[in-house]
């Protein structure tokens, strides 16, 4: 028979591998022959020679630190499956605690409702498919974001709107009831930007100037504008910014001032409403 055994290649990669796992060479495999989980198990497909150099060429690609996401153009995020490649930062795990808190607080009833900084999509998508009465805006300053966040879309059976503008620029006063933002907010000087974790995504979804805080204000300043008397804007923020992100949005009349934690115990998301006259 032609080809090596699928699984036997799971086995000996992962095992002279120090980064790449048993399940990352399965997730490989099955995104490089198309296939499931049950066929692989079932049929255990033979490896081509020309798949058995791509896959390691994709294992050395691992290897480099560059996120799997990328590799298998994929990833699962609350639940969508969403297109993913380097000119959009991979959704985290963390960041589906901000759409558990905004779904919590808001039931079904209409809301208009801005993703702001959306890239792949996966906040705002995720808000309209679990509220389908809302009116979703999703905007981003990169046009290649937006051409991955409308794909997106599209391959989830979505329906939002799509907005180019740089934060809330494009954007009139008195015009959303919610805002969610999760931002760059990483301090330039930061060594994580360099590290393997980080360094294969877009720099314009991670920095910030001002100690990774320049964004957040930004966003917190236009965002009391342009949401109605009463509105909620939820943020994003690093594990050691809840303290500043709180006092911005003092600074900027936000009141009923939450912080909400991650799975790892992190502070990771601050909202407030905003008092208007
Ligand atoms: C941390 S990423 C968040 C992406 C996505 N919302 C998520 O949670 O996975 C920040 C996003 O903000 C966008 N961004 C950065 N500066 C911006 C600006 N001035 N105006 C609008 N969007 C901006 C980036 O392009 C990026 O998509």
């Amino acid at each position: 028979m032609d080809g090596c055994s699928s699984l036997n290649q799971i086995k000996l990669i992962s095992n002279n591998s120090e980064v790449s796992t048993e399940l990352d060479i399965e997730l490989l495999i099955l995104n490089l022959l198309s296939i499931d989980k049950n066929i692989l198990y079932r049929d255990d497909p033979r490896l081509s020679s020309d798949k058995l150099t791509e896959l390691k060429e994709l294992v050395q690609r691992r290897e480099r630190g560059e996120p799997l996401a990328y590799l298998i153009k994929s990833i699962g995020f609350w639940s969508l499956d969403l297109y993913v490649d380097e000119n959009v930062l991979v959704p985290r795990p963390e960041t589906e605690i901000i759409i558990e808190k905004v779904l919590e607080d808001f039931n079904t009833a209409e809301k208009k409702v801005l993703d702001l900084g959306t890239g792949s999509g996966a906040i705002g998508l995720a808000l309209s498919k679990e509220r389908v009465g809302w009116d979703v805006f999703c905007s981003d300053k990169s046009f290649k974001a937006l051409k991955i966040a409308s794909k997106n879309m599209q391959s989830n059976s979505l329906s939002v709107s799509f907005i180019h503008s740089d934060w809330l620029e494009a954007f009139a006063s008195d015009t959303f009831d919610i805002i969610i933002c999760n931002p760059p907010y990483i301090d330039p000087d930061d060594p994580r930007v360099h590290s393997d974790g980080l360094k294969f995504e877009p720099i314009s979804a991670l920095i910030s100037a001002s100690k990774g805080l320049k964004d957040i204000e930004i966003v917190i300043s236009k965002s009391s504008e342009r949401l109605v008397k009463n509105g909620s804007l939820y943020l994003e923020h690093g594990h050691d910014q809840s303290q500043q992100v709180i006092s911005l949005l003092k600074k900027y009349n936000f009141s009923e001032i939450r912080k909400f934690k991650d799975l790892n115990g992190d502070d990771r998301v601050c909202s407030g409403k905003i008092k208007k006259c």
